[in-house]
């Protein structure tokens, strides 16, 4: 799979998509609650909806509800209240259309690199015949996604032989190995130095311009959220309530040169302010 080389002609942005066009994700009135009726309160009245292809970013202070919110749209959680409409269908368990990355790399211990990136296929039910069937073939496409991360030459390594660096792009690569309409991210590079983080921000930016799955990245990062993605959500503290959508209107590809420019950092700072003040703009 080509990446998109550093200097590359910058694409057109898509078209806007009709405004009456069902969204990928919709979220109405959507509440999550962790326990019985005096439970935690982690949602309340949420409301987005999110276009397919289109990368969003939630941002919001810690506990007040990000990770919970990819719960609620993966199906790994159920709504309390109001309803969570995936690709169409009201969300009702764990859905198989999504690849999920999460802050820890989480790779199985016993497996290989290539081994874990593998792992979605072998497990999820609608891949699992097919991939029985024609396993070097995915293991070819496995090994072209390693390449594309630059993890090429390390496929047979074990967790422990790679640096935290190297576990968050071989689980980067877990997560899109199955071709995801719907890639979840939770805060997949907050424990990475900078370095390394702004490298795997453009590993991001070049798979998404390449496939263009529907991205969902949950940051503390305000330079992450408005450098990758279309839109960014606010979240105010718990319980949490969507408090803006802001709409970064930046060209793409998007270069590390660009978080310099003031219209970048004027974005930022009414982001910070927002979860600053948990008030709405
Ligand atoms: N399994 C759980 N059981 C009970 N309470 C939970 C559970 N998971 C999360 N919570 C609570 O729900 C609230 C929202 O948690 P969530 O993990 O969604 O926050 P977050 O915005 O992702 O935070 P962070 O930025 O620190 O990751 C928090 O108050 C947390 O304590
Ligand atoms: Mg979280």
């Amino acid at each position: 799979m080509p990446s998109v080389a550093a200097g590359a002609e910058p694409r057109p942005r898509r078209k806007a998509l009709p405004a009456d066009r069902e969204p990928i994700i919709r979220l109405e009135g959507a509440s999550l609650v962790y326990g019985g009726p005096q439970g935690v309160v982690a949602l309340m009245d949420a409301n987005l909806r999110i276009d397919a292809g289109e990368l969003v970013a939630v941002v919001g202070p810690s506990g007040c509800g990000k990770s919970s919110l990819l719960k609620l749209v993966s199906g790994l959680h159920p709504a309390r209240s109001g309803s969570v409409v995936v690709a169409g269908r009201p969300v009702t368990g764990p859905l198989k259309i999504c690849g999920m990355a999460f802050q820890n790399a989480m790779l199985l211990p016993w497996r290989t690199t290539i081994g874990n990136v593998l792992l979605p296929l072998e497990i999820v039910d609608s891949h699992a015949a097919r991939f029985r069937r024609h396993r070097a073939e995915y293991e070819a496409q496995a090994r072209e996604l390693l390449a594309t991360v630059g993890l090429a030459g390390f496929e047979d390594k074990y967790p422990w032989q790679l640096s935290g660096g190297m576990q968050q792009r071989a689980s980067l690569c877990r997560a899109l190995i199955h071709s995801p309409e719907l890639l979840l991210l939770d805060e997949p590079f907050a424990s990475l130095d900078p370095f390394t983080r702004e490298e795997l921000w453009d590993v991001v930016q070049d798979l998404w311009l390449e496939r263009r799955p529907t991205v969902v990245l949950v940051t503390h990062d305000l330079r992450e959220a408005v450098y990758l993605a279309d839109t960014v959500y606010v979240i105010s503290p718990r319980p949490g309530r969507v408090l803006s959508r802001t709409t970064i209107d930046l060209p793409r590809p998007r270069r590390l040169a660009d978080t310099y420019k003031p219209q970048f950092i004027d974005v930022s700072h009414a982001l910070r302010e927002q979860i600053a003040t948990g008030a709405r703009p």
